[in-house]
């Protein structure tokens, strides 16, 4: 557990609660967000947090059960912050009193005008007069609990900012965390004075926290053993847990013949070579590609590399010197537990690892030392231990590799080529200085060959289909708008570069209803 300043986030469903932790954290503020029900007296003495934010959320105060935080939060003697449904609960458990929605509901963009004196938690805001803020509400408050206090208004919102600055309660009825609240950074920054936070979370101080707890964790004699996919996640793990431990850690980079050109020396290069981490370089390329042999069928494409890659992964395992515990790259919006409210309060973790199952399976123990990390907090640590930038900046990678990008029976000559074609597109990307705009680009051999014209003769040769879209998490995704002449330049760069390829076309389906992979 971290020994910083502890902000708690109780979550009561919101979909922008991950936002306040972002916020929170860009503010060099330690905090975690934990579901309401989770929050008990006890969670709260253990915790003890130096402020507490109560997120917005579906619910209604009226509705029975209806998400409440323990009472003895209020008896914390902390600065709470309550948002949109936060602030309605506030006002209920203090005795203020909060009306349904009927036509009162507002969602979307309101203005906020200041009202009484200025209160602290303002600092900074109302400088034109007014401000721009983010509604999203059915019920609002309709009497403010004793000792509050409006200090702004909007046009449908009469108590949009309320505070008992004695206590150092604040609760407004918009989302400062979002985009579209402009102001709202600094209401957090001000919100986050008062608590007297000091802005101890920087990456440095939590790379000495990361190490000191990793040996804690493994003990003096312990052995860890980190399998690496050459992502960022598992690279600043790896690099992470060799500074705490040394050499009582064991990379295992399995190379499946379904890497990016130049790939696997990249990774074997970086950590062998510039950290000098023991590394297993397994190249099992003829044990997966002779499987996928004839394989056409892209789940059982996927289902054949994740048997293999555990097969793989355990058999390095057991003769890498019998470590009992598994690295992992898990990120923070993996361990989060979400709050649900359809059906009743229930929990959902959601765990995306590389090496799923296997901890259970060979009966190990977890170390993911970027459990509490985001992923650009994982990039910023990333460049604190000195990892190049270009490794950092890497676009993501999929486990399957480029089986998923070569639709249809996946050959050796057909990977060479989009391996080559691949290059050349991402070259272009770079050297146009887009690489960073964009979340993720490749290019996916298709499987069907086409007649062209090259020179005086005839080519029957393969089409290709160029992939680039931005995203926030890879869960939407919208297509890159390259210019024409991006396109057309690249095009016949491949086209010249690449024997194999004689059509190439750019894929402009966005996800939904699309996929980001063709496969
Ligand atoms: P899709 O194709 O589902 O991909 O839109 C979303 C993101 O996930 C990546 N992806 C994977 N990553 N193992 C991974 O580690 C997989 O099996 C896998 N399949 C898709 C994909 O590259 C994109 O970033």
């Amino acid at each position: 557990m971290t020994q910083h300043d502890r902000l708690l986030i109780i979550d009561f469903g919101s979909q922008v609660t991950q936002l306040i932790a972002r916020r929170l954290r860009e503010l060099n503020v330690y905090c975690e967000i934990h579901p309401f029900q989770n929050v008990t007296d006890a969670f709260l003495a253990d915790f003890a947090p130096k402020a507490v934010i109560f997120s917005g959320g579906p619910a209604s105060v009226f509705a029975e059960g209806a998400p409440m935080p323990p009472a003895s939060v209020f008896d914390l003697g902390v600065p709470i912050l309550g948002i949109c449904y936060g602030q309605q609960v506030m006002m209920h458990c203090l005795g203020g009193k909060v009306e349904r929605g009927h036509g009162t509901a507002e969602f979307g963009r309101a203005f906020v005008t200041p009202q009484n004196e200025r209160c602290e938690l303002l600092g900074g805001w109302f400088q034109d007069g007014r401000e721009q803020v983010w509604m999203s509400h059915g019920d609002h408050v309709s009497a403010l609990a004793p000792g509050f206090r409006v200090y702004g208004t909007s046009p449908n919102a009469p108590f949009a900012i309320t505070a008992d600055p004695d206590r150092h309660f604040y609760a407004v009825q918009f989302h400062p965390e979002v985009h579209h609240t402009p102001k709202g950074r600094q209401l957090y920054a001000n919100f986050i004075r008062i608590a007297g936070f000091t802005g101890d979370w920087t990456m440095g101080a939590y790379r000495d926290e990361a190490i000191r707890r990793i040996r804690d964790q493994v003990g003096p004699e312990g052995r860890v053993i980190c399998g690496l996919s050459g992502g960022v996640d598992s690279s600043v793990a790896a690099v992470l847990i060799h500074e705490a431990i040394g050499d009582r850690l064991t990379c295992v980079f399995v190379d499946h013949g379904l890497l990016r050109q130049g790939e696997a020396e990249e990774v074997v290069t970086m950590f062998r070579d510039h950290y000098n981490i023991p590394l297993v370089h397994a190249d099992e390329s003829d044990l997966f590609l002779g499987a996928l042999d004839g394989v056409s069928d892209p789940e059982e494409k996927r289902k054949t590399i994740g048997r293999l890659f555990v097969e793989v992964f355990e058999k390095h395992a057991k003769s890498g010197g019998g470590a009992e515990f598994l690295a992992q790259g898990t990120l923070y919006p993996d361990v989060i537990e979400s709050v649900s409210f359809s059906g009743g309060p229930s929990v959902t973790i959601k765990s995306h690892h590389n090496v799923g199952g296997l901890p259970e399976k060979m009966g190990m123990k977890l170390v993911e030392p970027l459990r509490e990390l985001f992923k650009d907090e994982v990039r910023a640590l990333g460049r604190e231990l000195g990892l190049p930038q270009r490794f950092i900046g890497r676009h993501p990678f999929p486990g399957p590799g480029l089986a998923i990008r070569c639709p249809g029976e996946i050959t050796r000559a057909k990977l060479d080529i989009l391996r080559r074609a691949d290059a050349v597109f991402i070259d272009q990307i770079r050297r146009h200085g887009l690489y960073d705009e964009i979340w993720q680009a490749f290019v996916a051999i298709l499987p069907v060959r086409t007649v062209g014209v090259m020179g005086d003769g005839r080519t029957y040769d393969y089409a290709c289909a160029l992939r680039a879209v931005t995203s926030v998490d890879g869960m939407t995704a919208d297509y890159y708008p390259f210019s024409h002449d991006f396109l057309g330049e690249t095009a016949t760069r491949i086209i010249n570069e690449v024997p194999g390829i004689n059509r190439v076309t750019y894929d402009i389906t966005s996800k939904p209803p699309g996929t980001i992979e063709w496969e």
